[in-house]
């Protein structure tokens, strides 16, 4: 009985300290004129990637036409794509926006805006390979760019010893040279480190779909509130539209 009613009170202080955390959390959320901070890993065009000194691209526009609604400046922080959440939770950056897909697992960490585009993930080979979809991956060295979705699909793949680099294009190089046998990437980019390499190709299976959203720090309802009106606001009147069909042109 004792026993119980000590795990009882302890179970009411974890909820209740979890509550204050929540509650009194102090978000630095920027005021009219000030930055929204966006953390980006830009190495991931036509999303976001490096143009002469600038950083440019989708996830850039949006966020731009996002902190104008918002009254807000837009600076952008270029980082290591696993670095971007520990960014947003430290309050090093308001917003998270890498072509980032919405899961489970990262929901625990981050809150994330409605979402704001569909990718799919795709896998790449050599032109000669013997490799024609996801199935054939079995124990094969899969190729992926560290910490994003096509790492964690890839490391699911039965057998296979999956190599992780900082950028999705040095995986894509080692497939090139051949040390690899596959890359898993998403769709948009794939196209992008194709067209850089030589003698690779995209198979047609998609290997999963998925929808990008902008992450802001776990329990920050103010920011991601003003967000998500932003982003509705310029996904309803076509900005994102426009902006999406600028850089990638139907097929
Ligand atoms: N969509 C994938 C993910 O969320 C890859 C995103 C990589 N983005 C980047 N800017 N490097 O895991």
């Amino acid at each position: 009985m004792k026993k119980r009613m000590v795990s009882l009170m302890l179970c009411a202080c974890v909820a209740l300290a979890a509550a204050g955390c929540g509650g009194s959390k102090n978000f630095k959320n920027p005021s009219r004129g000030e930055a929204l901070i966006m953390a980006t890993n830009a190495a991931f065009e036509p999303y976001e990637y490096h143009e002469g000194d600038e950083i440019v691209g989708i996830d850039v526009e949006i966020a731009q036409a996002i902190a104008e609604k918002l009254g807000l400046t837009l600076q952008v922080e270029d980082m290591e794509f696993d670095s971007i959440i520990a960014a947003v939770n430290s309050g090093k950056a308001h917003i998270g926006a890498a072509g980032m897909t919405v899961t489970e697992d990262r929901l625990k960490n981050v809150d994330f805006s409605d979402p704001y585009t569909t990718a799919t993930q795709v896998i790449i080979v050599q032109e000669g390979s013997d490799i024609t979809g996801a199935d054939d991956l079995a124990g094969k060295k899969i190729g992926v760019q560290l910490g994003t979705t096509g790492d964690i699909y890839a490391s699911d793949v039965e057998g296979a010893e999956v190599e992780q680099y900082n950028k999705g294009m040095d995986a894509v190089q080692a497939l090139a040279n051949g040390s690899i046998d596959a890359v898993v990437i998403d769709n948009e980019p794939a196209k992008q480190f194709v067209s850089k390499a030589e003698g690779l190709k995209i198979l047609e299976e998609e290997f999963a779909v998925e929808e990008y959203a902008i992450a802001v720090a776990k329990g920050n309802a103010e920011l991601l509130d003003d967000v998500n009106k932003a982003l509705d606001a310029i996904i309803a009147d076509g900005t994102v539209k426009g902006i999406i069909d600028k850089y990638i042109t139907a097929e």
